[in-house]
């Protein structure tokens, strides 16, 4: 049995990569709708990353006899004036899900929650990753996309991203 703050933690953890999988999906779509195929793929993986993190929280409470409270997902309310300003935007988002992840691991640790610790132990080095990815996607633009030649190069290796399954496995 886990904590009740946890377990209330762990149910708005799960809404907020529901809600990373819909902003994702809203950034693919804005993508696709400008014809950059690749930075749209690049994103739908992402969504389907997402959601899988979501359905590990889901089965981490479930495998502790937790009820999961499913609530509304906010609609991600976005408007984008340049192709750069979505990869700002997934940057910031990743940043804030890092620090609301972290808040857990505190809250665990404040309480001797060692099984919820080492279950975040995933997400807490997946986040480092998921940070240096969006950073360098911006990087990478800022870099090379100053051109519509350079622009469809960037694209084109963005394309060749391809969705893997968490290796964390509940
Ligand atoms: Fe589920 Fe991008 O953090």
């Amino acid at each position: 049995m886990l904590n009740k703050e946890i377990v209330k933690l762990l149910n708005e953890q799960l809404n907020k990569e529901l809600y990373s999988a819909y902003l994702y999906l809203d950034i693919a779509n804005y993508y696709a709708d400008q014809n950059l195929n690749g930075f749209e793929n690049w994103f739908f993986v992402q969504t389907q990353e997402e959601r899988d993190h979501a359905l590990l929280f889901r089965q981490y409470l479930l495998n502790n006899g937790e009820s999961v409270v499913l609530k509304e997902i906010a609609a991600p309310e976005v408007k984008y004036n340049n192709f750069r300003e979505p990869l700002v935007k997934a940057f910031e988002h990743e940043q804030f899900v890092t620090e609301s992840i972290n808040n857990i691991y505190k809250v665990a640790f404040s309480i001797n929650d060692f099984r919820t610790m080492q279950f975040l132990d995933w997400f807490i080095k997946e986040q480092g990753e998921e940070e240096k990815n969006a950073e360098d996607n911006i990087k990478k633009y800022d870099l090379f996309a100053g051109d519509p030649k350079g622009l469809y190069m960037l694209d084109n290796e963005m394309k060749a991203r391809i969705y893997a399954p968490p290796s964390l496995v509940l």
